[in-house]
């Protein structure tokens, strides 16, 4: 069943909606936790470094729906707007996102909408992440809403660099200059390296305890 909300004036209705998108987070939350400590168990090793979540504020998502031009009603905002709920899942290496994303899919209840893979094409900012709209089923006593949940999964080294740049885009508004654009620029590409490097260690490290066993 899809979220639907008749009466969007109600206040009620809004406050219903959030606790809705809520719940998917928990519970997708609760899930990686579990496909992490399931990893640990079998591999000997967690993908996952740590999980950040947030519900989007009123005034954002009013400032998206101004954007595309939609009246902010809360049926727009369920429609409209996919990263009401966010996640971010942070890895130490690159072959964890994937493995994570795998994993995701895998699950009977969750669907996936889209894929965006800012990895292997990143953003003209140097932007790098995968990311996912899913949804997940929300039990509530008399009804199962498939909820969107808006997942970004980043190495650490991705999170800095996003960290950093976003600090910086909300500093210019939006307009750095074009200088530290560039630097920016040159950092992500570190960062990749820096990935990459880090990667091919952590499999040679690996390599040599498995030999030693
Ligand atoms: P939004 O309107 O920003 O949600 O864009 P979109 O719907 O086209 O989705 P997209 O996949 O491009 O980006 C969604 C989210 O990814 C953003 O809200 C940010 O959290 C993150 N993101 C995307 N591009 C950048 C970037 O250049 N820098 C940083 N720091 N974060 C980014
Ligand atoms: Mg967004």
């Amino acid at each position: 069943m899809e979220l639907r909300v008749e009466r969007d004036s109600d206040i009620d209705s809004w406050k219903e909606v959030i606790l809705v998108y809520n719940s998917a987070l928990k519970q997708m939350s609760t899930k990686l936790e579990i496909l992490n400590d399931e990893f640990q168990h079998i591999h000997r090793y967690n993908p996952i470094e740590h999980i950040k979540s947030r519900i989007k504020t009123s005034e954002s998502i009013v400032k998206k729906l101004k954007k595309h031009g939609y009246e902010s009603t809360i049926q727009n905002m369920i429609q409209y707007v996919n990263d009401i709920a966010g996640i971010r899942v942070i890895c130490s290496f690159t072959s964890d996102i994937y493995r994570i994303a795998e994993m995701i899919s895998n699950q009977g209840d969750i669907k996936v909408i889209s894929v965006k893979d800012y990895i292997v094409t990143p953003k003209n900012s140097g932007y790098k992440s995968y990311h996912m709209l899913v949804t997940i089923p929300v039990y509530l006593s008399d009804r199962i809403l498939d909820t969107k949940v808006e997942i970004q999964i980043r190495t650490v080294a991705m999170d800095f660099w996003a960290s950093l740049e976003h600090k910086i885009h909300y500093k210019f508004e939006g307009n750095a200059p074009d200088y530290i654009r560039n630097e920016l620029v040159e950092c992500a590409k570190m960062v990749s390296a820096l990935d990459a490097k880090m990667l091919t260690l952590n499999e040679e490290v690996l390599g040599i305890t498995k030999r030693k066993e």
